[in-house]
């Protein structure tokens, strides 16, 4: 049987974005603006997009498309048989597992708020209905739903689940947003959110340049989708003919449009209505944003449309980004295994259904999970890629991102091979050691 391959290059385009956009922009990144200065944090973390995270994003690429297999295959491969460097894509196939397994719960949570928008049963009081469903047999059933949908769309297959799926999602998530925003930041009372948002506070960044830095540099790698292998698996069916580095600049402005965009919806809406950012019923934590949210829309004219067009959106995000973690361990088991991914699709839903309900249930876990282990995985996991590209694929990883592209962007070859030898390692590195010590400490 032939590899599959995407269909058109838009495709491709779209499939790689709907990856990227997800909660780590309309959720994860307000959570982590919020528990680290704001506004200050959000330029590191655009610093670190740009220096980090296009180079990171083209290292997967090139990995993907030389080697047209999941990220274990493609680095055992390409390192001619190590079995070493088949573990560190193997690392990475196991980081997608993790990652979908409190990925979807908070799937679930979103897809009860999409629902209930329609029947309005939270109208009467936000904090009462929405206050108990995070964790516990609520949360572990909607997960179960949420994980369904994704199966449905991965067992398509390439082109005929992801692609036709994104190929509708991502415009339809782009035209939602950028209605919201203008509804948004045009609410009386917009502006304290607008400047809690955007105002530059350089006082907080020098007081905490180190855990900005950290916070930061985890969130790029979540929010671009990098340090699993989802860029690596999502190149892999790419052919020779694409200009890697003009996908991948596309794939981060979009992504970083759509999340400032989600930024300019919520913190408005949030400072407009509850006049802070985390909600009244929860005192804090991931799920209180969500509470927030609704709470908002039950304080403004036509909030129950508001409400499903802005849930919506998110179902959309959170999905287009699920199905790009579970396709990396099918695709590890169909590459590697010979499996029907329709078989592989199942097992791994079954193990996901486990998993996860497992952070469903307990808060710890899922804390724990959420915002540390996940980071230091993606970390680790891109420094391993990097280092491979570098070091092992080398001059050859030059040759995969010139091909395609114009004189230009391979005029840019040699500078990018230097930055993800030298440098971009050492950085997550030291982003790897300055985050565990904050677990430690
Ligand atoms: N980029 C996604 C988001 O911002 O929500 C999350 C994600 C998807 C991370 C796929 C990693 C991944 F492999
Ligand atoms: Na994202």
């Amino acid at each position: 049987m032939t590899r599959e391959s995407w269909r058109t290059r838009l495709g491709f385009i779209l499939a790689a974005v709907g990856s990227a956009v997800g909660l780590g922009n309309v959720w994860r990144f307000p959570w982590m603006t919020a528990e680290n200065g704001g506004s200050a944090f959000l330029v590191v973390y655009l610093g670190i997009i740009l220096l980090v995270g296009v180079p990171g994003l083209l290292a997967e690429f090139v990995i993907g498309r030389r080697s047209q297999r999941n990220p274990a295959g493609a680095l055992f491969r390409l390192s001619s048989g190590s079995k070493s460097w088949g573990a560190v894509g193997l690392f990475g196939v196991v980081t997608a597992i993790v990652l979908l397994s409190f990925y979807s719960v908070v799937g679930g949570w979103i897809l009860r708020y999409f629902l209930a928008s329609f029947t309005g049963a939270y109208f009467g009081s936000p904090g009462d209905y929405f206050g108990v469903i995070d964790f516990g047999a609520q949360a572990a059933g909607f997960h179960v739903a949420f994980l369904a949908l994704t199966a449905l769309v991965v067992v398509g297959g390439v082109r005929d689940g992801i692609e036709k799926a994104t190929k509708v999602m991502m415009p339809a998530i782009v035209v939602l947003l950028v209605a919201l925003a203008a509804w948004a930041v045009t609410r009386s009372g917009a502006d304290a959110g607008l400047s809690f948002y955007l105002d530059f506070d350089a006082a907080y960044l020098r007081a905490n340049f180190f855990d900005v830095l950290g916070a930061a540099a985890g969130q790029a790698l979540f929010t671009l989708s990098l340090g699993v292998g989802t860029m690596i698996t999502y190149a892999s069916y790419l052919g020779d003919d694409h200009n890697l580095a003009f996908d991948g600049s596309v794939i981060a402005v979009l992504n970083t449009g759509i999340g400032v965009l989600a930024g300019l919806v919520v913190f408005p809406l949030l400072f407009a209505t509850v006049g802070e950012l985390t909600g009244p019923a929860a005192g804090g934590g991931p799920g209180a944003l969500f509470v927030s949210l609704a709470g908002a829309f039950t304080q403004v004219p036509f909030g129950q449309v508001l409400a499903i067009a802005f849930f919506g959106v998110i179902v959309l995000a959170a999905l287009s980004s699920s199905i790009s973690m579970l396709e990396i361990p099918v695709a590890y088991l169909v590459d590697e295994y010979g499996m029907e991914r329709r078989t592989a699709t199942g097992a791994l839903a079954g193990l996901v259904l486990v998993t996860g309900s497992a952070n469903a249930l307990t808060p710890a876990l899922f804390d724990f999970v959420a915002s540390t282990l996940v980071d230091l995985m993606l970390t680790a996991g891109l420094a391993g890629f990097l280092v491979f590209v570098g070091w092992v694929l080398g001059k050859d990883a030059v040759a995969e991102f010139s091909s395609g592209a114009g004189p230009r962007v391979r005029s840019l070859g040699p500078a990018w091979l230097w930055s993800i030898r030298t440098i971009l390692p050492l950085f997550l590195l030291g982003t790897l050691v300055v985050n565990l010590l904050a677990v430690a400490g």
